[in-house]
């Protein structure tokens, strides 16, 4: 890789796409790199630490917190809080936002919705997890502590959205709304560098990622569109193949850079859907359009759902615009 420009001059070089800019947008991203930056070395060191792990309690929606999931929280939140960019945050291990209730943060514009680590699951077997964040401008009045309602705004209104995955190599892909850019962490030297300019979702592609072993519990949309993927049609490359990781980070960027579809449907074990609008599906979302993608809720264009509440859980359809639109025509035919 030919080492040139680094996220830090990326962030400053785009600034001037928002021309009454002042710079606070490019100084948060500035301190989510700073707070990945920390996450990604306690995670490289996991094993040794004894870090990995259950803390031996569930978080408010019922899963098993690991340890590594509390530490990077704390990490987003203490790295956040130490500079002056952000009036709140809100993130999947706490149960209510976090207001920067001080004379330095409640005049800050933007808050912050973050899944500080996703995948947690696959910490211990050593496979890729990642940060998934969520940038939105404040609409509760600059001075006063921040409010719920600056939290649940619709996912088109982001400003700025992205994750890094903590994989084979470490990555941080974001968008600001003018396309999506992908930067490649050097641990020697302690920077992101440009490594995946301008990504564009394939148009179509033959990689599908569903939990199968939910199959019984899919609805009837999914279960068809299942079966019309695993039909023998060499004309359209059928059948597709399957592959699924269970750390969303690590489905999408895969499904990004190749062409996929990513689905977490509805079931019966999970009649909202599993993943969560603010944290996870929003900020997907806007990287996938931003890429030339879709993502809907089977439906509905998943940036225009209004949250209702913090922890909204909400079916996910994601990916390269063909399949997503594909697996949409099976869920129009069987919807009840
Ligand atoms: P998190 O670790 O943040 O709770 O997210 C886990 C999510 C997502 O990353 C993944 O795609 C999905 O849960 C996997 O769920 P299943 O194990 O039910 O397939
Ligand atoms: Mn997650
Ligand atoms: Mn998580």
């Amino acid at each position: 890789m030919q080492r040139h420009t680094t996220l830090g001059e990326f962030i400053i070089e785009n600034q001037k796409d928002f021309p009454y800019a002042k710079g606070e947008l490019s100084a948060l991203l500035s301190s989510i790199r700073l707070a990945g930056k920390m996450v990604n070395q306690e995670i490289n060191k996991a094993g040794l630490a004894e870090i990995t792990g259950a803390v031996g309690h569930e978080n408010v929606q019922g899963e098993d917190q690991m340890k590594l999931d509390v530490l990077a929280n704390d990490l987003f939140i203490s790295t956040l809080r130490s500079r002056g960019e952000i009036c709140g945050l809100g993130s999947e291990e706490m149960e209510d936002f976090v207001s920067f209730n001080d004379p330095i943060h409640s005049e800050a514009k933007y808050v912050v919705l973050i899944d500080p680590l996703d995948g947690s699951s696959n910490i211990d077997v050593n496979v890729s997890v990642g940060t998934i964040f969520s940038i939105y401008r404040r609409i509760s009045p600059s001075g006063s502590p921040v409010q719920l309602e600056d939290f649940l705004q619709p996912g088109n209104k982001q400003v700025a959205a992205g994750y890094l995955i903590y994989g084979t190599s470490t990555i941080l892909v974001y968008t600001t709304g003018n396309g999506v850019n992908g930067f490649t962490y050097d641990p020697g030297i302690g920077s992101f560098f440009l490594s995946h300019p301008k990504m564009q979702a394939p148009r179509d592609g033959k990689i599908y990622s569903i939990n199968e072993g939910n199959y019984i519990h899919f609805p009837e949309g999914v279960k068809q569109y299942i079966k019309w993927v695993q039909e023998l049609d060499e004309a359209s490359n059928r059948p597709f193949t399957s592959r699924y990781i269970g750390s969303l980070v690590a489905d999408f960027h895969r499904n990004l850079t190749k062409g996929g579809i990513y689905i977490y449907p509805t079931g019966t074990k999970a009649p909202k859907g599993k993943l969560r609008l603010l944290y996870e599906c929003n900020p997907m979302a806007f990287l996938i359009e931003q890429a030339g993608g879709k993502a809907t809720d089977g439906y509905t264009r998943i940036l225009d759902i209004q949250p209702e509440e913090l922890h909204q859980r909400v079916p996910f359809f994601c990916g390269s615009m063909k399949m997503v639109e594909k697996a949409e025509e099976f869920m129009a035919k069987h919807r009840k």
